[in-house]
């Protein structure tokens, strides 16, 4: 039996040796020392053993099963060092390796040419105003001289929240806003926004969109000077050969009202698919302060007068970029966000 017990210690000494990790020392502890072990077995089998011989091997068995505890725990210690160690060196950064390299974002199309335009017209004395997109009645429609039962209404289809209060429409009842705030004294604004209407989306058309609205109002406010303003846009926003074309056209809150065309950028004027062979493309709504709509706000039109005009950046943003679907600018694909670079002309 002693040469038995011997021959065992050899024997888990050396598995104990080849064990390489703690997981594989924690098996020969459980396969040796545990209840199931070889030990536990030779100590259950000294009942047969002659009487005197018992305390003998009783304190042999014990002898080994401590030293074998003690060499496992070393072997235990050495091991987890050796796992910190790995795992160190594995984690160890390397300052030297070049940085990888960040991605730039890029302002969305329809915030550029929002932009492009506001610095336009900041470099010109403008301010800008800002109003609700929840709007009441009055200032969407009524002070704008469109009354309750106006047909002209029916050129807005409109989301109503309740009978008085809506989605705005337009960026004009900043317009009428601005006015009642300003209290007689010169303004000089514009007003980028989001309006709604009832439409159904497709390729032209969108629910919600952006507009840009302008109001400049004063003594001697005349339509040359509309005209001036527009046309310098026209250059800003399309190239410094562009020439304007007022049309008469009818809007409730301007009178005279006109339409304002550029000629065409991609054919000069010769006719094209973008121009629809007219050779001129039409970008915006304008005209003189309807008289009603100063009075409504406060201001003397016998004393001043003022112009108006309202464009919409998304069409702006498809002609310059050439975007052949409004929805395009909602759908938000990174493919073609991200293809847009600030473009002044
Ligand atoms: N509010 C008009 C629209 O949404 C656009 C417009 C036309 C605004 C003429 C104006 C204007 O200020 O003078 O269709």
């Amino acid at each position: 039996m002693k040469e038995q017990l011997h021959e065992l210690k050899e024997q888990v000494m050396l598995k104990i040796k080849e064990s390489n990790t703690v997981k594989e020392l924690n098996d020969v502890r459980v396969a040796y020392l545990g209840k199931k072990g070889p030990i536990t077995d030779l100590l259950k089998g000294m009942g047969k053993l002659p009487a005197e011989e018992r305390p003998k091997m009783g304190a042999l068995v014990n002898e080994i099963r401590e030293s074998v505890t003690e060499i496992l725990e070393e072997r235990k210690v050495l091991l987890e060092q050796q796992a910190i160690q790995e795992q160190l060196e594995n984690e160890s950064i390397d300052v030297t390796l070049p940085g990888r390299p960040v991605e730039l974002g890029n302002h969305h199309p329809l915030t550029r040419v929002v932009e492009e335009i506001e610095d336009f017209f900041i470099s010109m004395g403008y301010e800008i105003a800002e109003g609700p997109e929840v709007e009441k009645d009055y200032y969407n429609f009524e002070a704008l001289n469109l009354p309750k039962g106006h047909p002209a209404r029916d050129m807005q289809d409109s989301f109503y929240i309740t009978e008085d209060i809506l989605l705005r429409t337009h960026t004009s009842p900043v317009q009428a806003r601005t006015m009642e705030a300003k209290d007689g004294a010169a303004i000089k604004i514009i007003c980028p926004g989001k309006v709604y209407r009832r439409d159904s989306d497709d390729a032209t058309h969108s629910h919600q969109f952006t507009q840009i609205e302008g109001l400049v109002v004063g003594e001697n406010i005349r339509m040359s000077d509309l005209k001036g303003t527009l046309d310098l846009l026209a250059k800003k926003l399309f190239g410094a050969e562009r020439e304007i074309r007022l049309r008469p056209s009818f809007f409730p809150f301007t009178e005279p009202s006109v339409e304002m065309d550029i000629s065409c950028f991609k054919c000069g004027g010769s006719g094209c698919n973008v121009c629809k062979r007219t050779g001129w493309i039409e970008i915006l709504g304008a005209g003189m302060v309807h008289p009603n709509v100063l009075e409504m706000a406060g201001y003397n039109p016998e004393e001043v007068t003022g112009f108006a005009f309202g464009m919409g950046p998304e069409r702006i943003a498809m002609l310059k970029y050439g975007v052949e679907d409004i929805r395009h600018f909602y759908t938000n694909d990174i493919r073609f966000i991200s293809q847009f670079h600030r473009t002044e002309a």
